[in-house]
């Protein structure tokens, strides 16, 4: 269905004809409202007018003919699916309404609970926009606000509220969305298609392509890309210095060949190697019996070198969301911000630990540990200091 534009396309047109500028996209134009708002503004170029539905592309496409207009261009384009190049503004009227569960119209509804496609939209907008561009994205409070203001935060961008509307049942928003300082200077670092991953405990971490041949001057001009992991501080931290505290470590345990490679850091940011695999339970469960010892053995080993450096990783007991096992079968630490020095370290009588507390997903592989003598090796370990112990303590597994 094509719609008559409503109120809301006129609150979002006014700010259109003021703010659309450089190169512009319009995402699901419909009538074409916006697209023909952009076009009225002489710092707007080429207009790219895109939507989902045929119907809508075919009569805009009537209308440019019949116009003459020459800088608009209408195509079929599942969100951004065939809107190449970068744009200075992105226009987007969203399907807000939550699902009617009995009528299908992708038109207005905005997926279940009306945010869906804007959370598409969000995860995917900064690829397509310009360091210095702008959106332009109306909505309504009938979608959850608080929810697209998490949506563009966690995004790393930013907005400003450009305009709204009350009404008897709903009240209506224009906002101006643009990149964060800190995305500008992480892209400005060659990193490409950031995007959310997961929250820690004290940091957030994205994920990241990171085209090395512009970072190291080779001969070769072939792309390497690498992916890279970026934690910045969670928001609602009151850690301090964690960013700097955890690029102080990674440097001295990377140069053991411990923890992911730290690659570069700012102040707010440090970017690493992202390690690709499962955690060590889901690991365990999927694995044999010769395989979980290797392993084992193999993080003992890191904990011992962990150990003679005299510092402590922390948490070594209960390490689930730390310990990364990659498919070539290679144990990877992360997570080294609450590293500190000490004289007593414990990250093996650590790991021993959990090794006897996950006695049972070890039985069922058919490995026995004998919690007792793990136990009592370690506390033998713990005071002789002797390394020879822990590689028995693996060896006591029948
Ligand atoms: N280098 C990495 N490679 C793969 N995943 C990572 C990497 N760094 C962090 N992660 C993922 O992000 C989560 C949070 O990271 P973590 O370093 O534990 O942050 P925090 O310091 O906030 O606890 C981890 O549990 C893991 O899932
Ligand atoms: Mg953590």
């Amino acid at each position: 269905m094509i719609y008559e534009p409503r109120e809301d396309s006129i609150l979002l047109e006014k700010q259109v004809s003021k703010l659309a500028f450089g190169r512009v996209l319009d995402l699901g134009t419909g009538s074409g409202i916006q697209a023909l708002a952009a076009l009225g503004n002489h710092d707007a170029g080429e207009v790219i007018a895109v939507d989902i539905d045929d119907e809508a592309i075919i009569a805009l496409n009537d209308l440019i003919k019949l116009r003459k207009l020459r800088k608009i261009k209408a195509l079929r384009s599942n969100l951004f699916e065939n809107a190449d190049g970068k744009f200075n503004t992105i226009i987007f009227n969203p399907p807000y309404l939550p699902q009617d569960k009995n009528i299908e119209d992708k038109a207005i509804y905005g997926g279940k609970h009306g945010w869906e496609l804007s959370e598409q939209f969000f995860n995917q907008v900064s690829q397509h926009l310009a360091a210095d561009g702008r959106i332009l994205f109306l909505f309504s409070s009938l979608t959850n606000r608080a929810k697209i203001e998490e949506l563009i935060n966690l995004n790393l961008l930013q907005f400003r509220l450009l305009g709204q509307q009350k009404f008897s049942f709903e009240e209506l928003y224009v906002y101006e969305i643009t990149k964060s300082d800190l995305l500008r200077r992480l892209e400005a670092r060659q990193l490409e298609q950031i995007h959310y991953f997961a929250k820690g405990q004290r940091g957030m971490i994205y994920t990241a392509w990171l085209d090395q041949s512009k970072l190291v001057k080779t001969h070769f001009a072939a792309k390497k890309q690498i992916k890279a992991a970026i934690k910045i501080k969670r928001p609602d931290s009151k850690a301090q210095q964690s960013i700097e505290h955890e690029v102080h470590w990674l440097k001295i345990v990377n140069k053991q060949g411990l923890g992911p490679k730290l690659l570069f850091y700012e102040e707010d940011f440090l970017v690493y190697e992202f390690v690709e695999g499962l955690f060590i339970l889901e690991w365990i469960k999927l694995q044999d019996r010769s395989s979980i010892i290797l392993i084992l053995k193999s993080i003992l080993g890191q904990c011992l070198i962990l150990d003679t450096l005299g510092i402590n990783k922390e948490e070594m007991h209960h390490p689930l969301k730390h310990i990364i096992i990659t498919k070539d079968n290679k144990p990877a630490l992360i997570d080294f911000e609450r590293t500190v020095e000490t004289n007593k370290p414990k990250n093996v009588t650590q790991f021993i630990e959990f090794i006897c507390r996950i006695e049972e997903e070890l039985k069922a592989k058919g490995l026995k540990a004998d919690k007792a003598r793990l136990r009592e090796l370690a506390k033998e370990y713990k005071d002789s200091g002797d390394q020879q112990i822990i590689k028995e303590a693996v060896n006591s597994f029948y």
